[in-house]
């Protein structure tokens, strides 16, 4: 028998995460190039050698500081080897087969593969003006769907939904549905009306808020992300855990960013005084780009995106190509915003891929 045939259809229908390519200059993958806190790094020194045992299955230390952090219940805490991994046990616990999931296109691609992975029912809803359509997510959620993912700030756009947006969605979402707010890029939000979303959690409504410290935090290779949900919500989210899910390197690094505000202020500095100069720069170009409320700009450069990606790795910089998120997008690239020496060499390099 041919393994195919041995396949569950819907694992054969998956396709293979394509990851950001690299190059001397990556601003490909929403990294932090300022990097992680230095008391992070040297708690991954001092635990280097204690990698024989296993780490604390519970993550006890992290969860209490995160519960503190954001000030929430403990219980309510879900930690993961990165946010995805919360968003792959939200299909564990909670998607049968044929359920519905809804999600905006284009998607986080977590949404769709574990939508795949569940075998369920894919309900996507078309961004609007670049952003999350709440009143067309909510008129398709039916007596059929499960799960709702809301990107905010959304990646790859970086357009995000407000506070009142979300709170006139809420009300409309009814109480078997889960309404996953995927925070990614929550650090880096200076908008005034972006929601407080732990409301919904305090509320105890059927929600989990994810949040990661690959992003502002700089340990993305560790992975580490958490959920933050209702502790009922959490608890059934942590009965499809795997034993020992998070490293002890990752958890002794999460632990120590907490205590480093300062490297949190500074990231988001950068990430504010650069993309007023990219934005500067892009209007100087006349090309069109999307305000971002992440550390990464979605531009339409005019041109195929896989063309000028490729022209771009020449001059040593790798961007995300618009052309994975669909048709529509071909001519945009989405370039993560870096140190203000990278971006000085992005846009040099751009200035003469598009001859402007
Ligand atoms: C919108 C969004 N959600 C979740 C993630 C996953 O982050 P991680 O698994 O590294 O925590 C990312 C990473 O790029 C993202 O852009």
């Amino acid at each position: 028998m041919q393994i195919a045939d041995l396949l569950r259809p819907n694992v054969a229908r998956l396709r293979p995460y394509s990851p950001g390519r690299s190059a001397p200059i990556k601003l490909a993958s929403n990294e932090n190039p300022l990097g992680p806190s230095p008391l992070a790094v040297q708690a991954i020194r001092e635990h280097a050698d204690r990698v024989l045992l296993y780490p604390d299955p519970v993550c006890t230390e992290l969860t209490a500081a995160l519960a503190e952090h954001w000030n929430v219940d403990p219980q309510g805490v879900v930690i993961g080897r990165g946010s995805d991994e919360i968003i792959h046990m939200l299909g564990l616990a909670f998607l049968n087969p044929g359920e519905q999931v809804i999600y905006a296109t284009p998607p986080f691609a977590l949404y769709p593969f574990t939508t795949t992975l569940m075998d369920c029912e894919h309900v996507t809803i078309p961004a609007r003006d670049y952003a999350h359509d709440l009143p067309a997510m909510a008129e398709a959620i039916t007596d059929r769907t499960k799960l709702v993912f809301v990107g905010n700030p959304y990646n790859p756009t970086g357009t995000y939904v407000t506070e009142r947006q979300v709170a006139e969605f809420m009300e409309r979402v009814p109480e078997h549905v889960i309404v996953a707010l995927d925070e990614a890029y929550y650090e880096y939000v200076d908008a005034a009306d972006f929601p407080d979303s732990l409301q919904y959690v305090r509320q105890g409504r059927n929600v989990v808020v994810l949040r990661t410290f690959s992003k502002v935090y700089a340990l993305a290779g560790l992975r580490l992300g958490y959920g933050i949900a209702p502790p009922p919500l959490a608890t059934a989210l942590k009965q499809v855990r795997e034993p020992f899910n998070v490293s002890s390197l990752a958890q002794v690094a999460g632990l120590a960013s907490l205590r480093d505000p300062e490297q949190v202020e500074r990231s988001r500095r950068l990430v504010l005084e650069e993309k007023a100069f990219l934005y500067a720069q892009f209007d100087d170009m006349g090309l069109r780009y999307l305000p971002t409320q992440g550390n990464f700009i979605f531009v339409d450069v005019g041109i195929n995106s896989v063309e000028c990606f490729e022209r771009l790795i020449e001059h040593d910089i790798a961007v995300r190509t618009g052309h994975i998120f669909g048709d529509e997008f071909i001519n945009w690239i989405r370039v993560t915003i870096g140190t203000h020496e990278q971006n000085v060499a992005f846009i040099s390099a751009l200035r003469k891929v598009l001859d402007k």
